[in-house]
């Protein structure tokens, strides 16, 4: 009971501080402060790409994600789109092995729909030309549609970017039923939503989860699984084998930083392990929404507070 408790409030209270703008706008001018640079690798691509390198060393592969939060004008979201665009140019020209994540708020879904989809496009452009993949992040319920809905569009033109679903959502299992055969990353959801629209008990999430998993994997979809849940990967690996689903039509996905040596494990497997590695001086958000995830990420805050 009281363990769930406080798991509850400290979850509510990162969850609330994430959302803190001028608190965000501070931590930009700190650096990487409070256990942070465990998580995040640096703030420019010249760093990014160094950690990236790494990795594909230890036979793990990327895709990194230049956090940007609150993007309020139109400068921001292309000032944005540029170092999308940069950092595909950088991976392309270093060989590394990697593909980029990002937020359609980055590009400015919050100020202009059509700028948003024109930097989209533009980015898009920029992957083909160099044969990789974008995936758009998938964020709160509240650009769920918005952003489905942009994503469906772009699909008609390119089939070199993937979206995520969140298995808390309860439209995630007929919205995947409508994205069969597009590759999609399938996360457990990371926002808080209102239980209107959103599980909100563990067990419920799980389920739903595996599901999920299942139902796209069946359709001979390319899935990824994003989960530092040892449960849920132990069941995929399961299911995988019993129903002769090829490890080339799956890959599993972590974050820097979080169970690194579980990772370097399932490489080691055979299978495709990717690494979400995010970077860039607006790591704020990001480190909160962590923290709300697991409380016993605390310790990196409070160890990075006292190193630092
Ligand atoms: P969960 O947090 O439910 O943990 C389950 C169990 O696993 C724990 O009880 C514990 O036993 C063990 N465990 C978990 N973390 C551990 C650790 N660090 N050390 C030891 N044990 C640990 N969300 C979203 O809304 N939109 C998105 O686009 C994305 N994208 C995304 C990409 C990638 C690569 C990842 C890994 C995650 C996301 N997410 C996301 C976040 C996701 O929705 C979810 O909030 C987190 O991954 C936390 O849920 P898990 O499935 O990892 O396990």
């Amino acid at each position: 009971g009281s363990v769930v408790l406080v798991e509850t409030l400290s979850k509510n209270f990162f969850l609330y501080l994430s959302k803190n703008k001028v608190l965000n706008k501070s931590a930009k001018r700190w650096g990487l402060k409070l256990g942070a640079a465990q998580v995040v690798a640096g703030v420019s691509v010249a760093s990014v790409v160094k950690v990236v390198k790494a990795l594909n060393e230890k036979g793990l592969v990327c895709t990194v994600d230049h956090l940007g939060e609150f993007v309020l004008n139109r400068e921001e979201a292309i000032e944005s789109t540029n170092i999308c665009i940069e950092t595909l140019e950088a991976i392309a020209t270093t060989g590394v092995n990697c593909n980029l994540s990002l937020k359609l708020t980055q590009l400015g879904l919050d100020i202009d729909r059509k700028l948003c989809v024109e930097n989209i496009l533009r980015i898009l452009e920029v992957a083909k030309k160099n044969h990789n993949f974008i995936r758009i992040d998938m964020e709160d319920y509240a650009h769920y549609h918005q952003t489905l809905e942009i994503f469906r569009e772009l699909r008609r033109k390119y089939n070199n970017v993937g979206t995520v679903i969140q298995a808390y959502l309860h439209c995630a299992q007929k919205d995947l039923e409508s994205l069969k055969g597009i590759p999609l990353r399938l996360v457990k959801g990371a926002y808080k939503e209102a239980p209107e629209v959103a599980y909100q008990k563990k067990e419920q999430i799980d389920e739903n989860y595996m599901k999920l998993i299942k139902q796209h994997l069946l359709t001979g979809s390319y899935t990824a699984i994003a989960s530092h849940d040892h449960e849920i990967i132990a069941k995929v690996k399961r299911f995988c084998i019993e129903q002769q689903i090829p490890k080339s039509q799956f890959e599993f996905q972590m974050l820097y930083g979080f169970r690194t040596d579980m990772q370097e494990r399932i490489a080691k497997e055979g299978y495709t392990m990717r690494v979400y590695v995010p970077f860039g001086n607006d790591w704020y958000g990001y480190f909160m929404r962590r923290l709300a995830e697991r409380p016993q990420n605390v310790s990196f805050a409070l160890k990075g507070f006292f190193s630092k």
